[in-house]
């Protein structure tokens, strides 16, 4: 298979994964992710056939998302040997995988890696991110805010504060970085509506 053939099957295969997720880890979030890694990989002079297909698989194995790790991580790789990928291939799949995904919080080791995480942190900011939050804290049974909440209490705006306002500051490319304070200045502003309404 050539890299087009290898990156639609790698696309269905993520449909039946995630397809009937509700927690904001739906099947446009990996495209998003996948689309965003391959742009940035452009911008950034990387390997974009490796950025694109680890953007699509990102989060798969993720602890909040499969029960069992090791078996999710199998699989993958038994569907890409399937699929013709060579082994140097499926290891940097993996490695950027895997980086992501158990060192949530630190840097991967390799571009491949950090461009995906920048791309699933863009992914959390800005207009998308909004919905995603809400749809998240839904999904918790979590409130939108309350009249006495402060910006500790576990409420879907108390998030922003807890971690996407800071996202911006924790981009590992310059790419991601433009793109990201974009949509942190919007964050910004929405917050401030959200809080004029409120009253
Ligand atoms: P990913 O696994 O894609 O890296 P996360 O699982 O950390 O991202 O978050 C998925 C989405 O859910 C993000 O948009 C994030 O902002 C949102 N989210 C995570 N935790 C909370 C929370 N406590 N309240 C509201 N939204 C949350
Ligand atoms: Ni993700």
């Amino acid at each position: 298979m050539n890299t087009v053939h290898k990156l639609n099957a790698i696309k269905d295969y993520i449909y039946t994964v995630f397809n009937d997720d509700a927690t904001g880890h739906d099947f446009f979030h990996m495209k998003r992710v996948a689309f965003m890694a391959k742009h940035l990989a452009v911008m950034e002079q990387a390997d974009h056939f490796i950025c694109e297909a680890a953007g699509w698989v990102h989060d798969i194995g993720d602890r909040k998302l499969f029960s069992n790790r090791a078996h999710a991580l199998k699989e993958l790789d038994n569907f890409l040997q399937s699929i013709d990928c060579t082994a140097d291939e499926i290891s940097t799949i993996r490695k950027t995988v895997e980086d992501i995904s158990f060192s949530k919080g630190k840097t991967p080791a390799n571009i491949e890696g950090k461009i995906v995480q920048d791309a699933d942190r863009l992914d959390a900011i800005g207009a998308v991110g909004i919905a995603r939050t809400f749809a998240f804290g839904a999904a918790k049974g979590q409130l939108l805010w309350h009249d006495h909440a402060d910006k500790r209490d576990e409420t879907s705006v108390q998030h922003f504060y807890a971690k996407l306002l800071h996202l911006n500051d924790s981009m590992n490319t310059a790419a991601a970085k433009q793109i990201a304070n974009q949509r942190h200045q919007f964050m910004e502003t929405y917050l401030q509506q959200f809080f004029r309404e409120w009253q």
